[in-house]
């Protein structure tokens, strides 16, 4: 076999693969198939809404809101009991009582771009996982990758080898082949979260975007692509890749707050710095780039260990190097998150049967609540109040 065959035959192999497992989960590999299959107990459901349990009860018994769905307990003396609320009744609920958390309707929805100069400092793991922490909260996300390895949008199903073409990225739109970006923004399984899938032939953006014939400055296209749809959401999440190319200087330009990923393993400072130096020269007062807003950088810690491990030092010196900069809550190492990978369900996908344990669910849960928090309370939110 050449090299080229050998070559072909192994990327054929990880394609079937990666369509066989989706099949063993969902039935089939599109991402049309997939479903949550979580339910929510009657008191996370009341905490995510914002009332009370007894407000939800109360509502199903008068009838103003649908019956609650019941199963059958199995065992000896089997019983009804609630089987719990899927995302959409825990979604249609909010619109019943009021408690939508949308942005106020005079305010334009956040853009977080996720970069990181080094590859696997868990740039799109933080995207996909924030994105879902913000739809089970009731927020309208759209997530757009930008990656030519489309890691993101596998976490939501679309695979470019299996279902999602070139055409469906913001390629057209960046490379002035179309008006606006309604074109590309796909469903999720999650309510309220659309995607814009990435391709393996992203990478062409490197290449044909500075010759493109387009109408804004090639930094600015991502920017103006995301203007076109941003009125249906609260919160927009560009993952991107490890590079200072066309496609990070594109998704800082269109962000509102820089996140940097930064693994707290050792060395990997320079892949910061060198994202530091291109956002110091996009916005130098002396660079000939075109630009309408500074984001609100911020260095997102990943990656780390235990309280005395190598990363916790890390991770003092680059509090006391940048202060200010680094979130006060960084994202813990747990192997839940490469576990959710290959169960196809994420930490907020699993349904209580699909965790490796309650405790090992709970630990994982913890490390995203704080960081997710701190991104929404201090770094979205304060855009809304004006
Ligand atoms: N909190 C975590 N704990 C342990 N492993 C994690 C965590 N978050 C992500 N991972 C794993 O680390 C690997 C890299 O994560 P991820 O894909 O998010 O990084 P990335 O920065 O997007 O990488 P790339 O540069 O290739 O785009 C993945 O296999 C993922 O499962
Ligand atoms: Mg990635």
């Amino acid at each position: 076999m050449s090299i080229s065959e050998l070559m072909r035959s192994c990327i054929s192999t990880a394609n079937k693969w990666s369509s066989s497992r989706a099949e063993a989960v969902f039935g089939d590999d599109s991402p049309e198939a997939r479903q949550i299959q979580r339910r929510f107990k009657i008191n996370s459901a009341a905490e995510y809404i914002g009332v009370s349990r007894q407000a939800i009860e109360k509502a199903e018994k008068d009838g103003r809101l649908p019956p609650a769905d019941y199963t059958d307990s199995g065992g000896a003396a089997p019983r009804p009991i609630r089987k719990g609320y899927t995302l959409s009744q825990i979604d249609s609920m909010r619109d019943y009582f009021n408690t939508q958390p949308h942005r106020p309707m005079d305010s334009e929805p956040v853009i977080v771009a996720i970069p990181g100069g080094k590859g696997g400092c868990y740039k799109t793991s933080t995207c996909a996982n924030f994105s879902q922490w913000c739809s089970l909260r009731g927020y309208r996300v759209l997530v757009i990758d930008i990656d030519p390895q489309s890691h993101l949008s596998m976490y939501f199903g679309y695979h470019p080898e299996l279902n999602t073409s070139i055409d469906d990225t913001v390629l057209p739109f960046m490379l002035g082949n179309k008006d606006d970006l309604s074109y590309c923004v796909r469903n999720t399984a999650w309510p309220k979260l659309d995607i814009i899938p990435s391709h393996l032939q992203m990478q062409r953006l490197e290449r044909e975007l500075p010759v493109a014939d387009i109408p804004y400055q090639t930094h600015t296209m991502l920017q103006a692509g995301i203007a076109t749809v941003a009125s249906n959401y609260d919160i927009i999440l560009i993952d991107g890749h490890p590079d200072l190319g066309m496609g990070t200087m594109n998704m800082i330009c269109a962000s509102d707050v820089t996140l940097i990923a930064t693994s707290t393993e050792v060395n990997d400072i320079n892949s910061t710095t060198q994202l530091m130096a291109l956002i110091a020269d996009i916005y130098d007062e002396n660079s000939q780039l075109e630009t309408t807003h500074e984001p609100v950088v911020r260095v997102l810690p990943t990656k780390l260990g235990g309280i005395s491990s190598s990363s916790q030092a890390n991770l003092r010196d680059l509090m006391a190097m940048w202060p200010g900069l680094p979130l006060a809550n960084g994202i813990r190492v747990t192997d839940e998150i490469g576990k959710g990978q290959r169960r196809m369900a994420s930490i907020y996908e699993q349904a209580d049967e699909q965790r490796s344990s309650p405790a090992a669910w709970k630990r994982a849960n913890d490390i995203f609540e704080a960081t997710f928090t701190e991104i929404l309370e201090d770094l979205i939110k304060p855009f809304w109040r004006g």
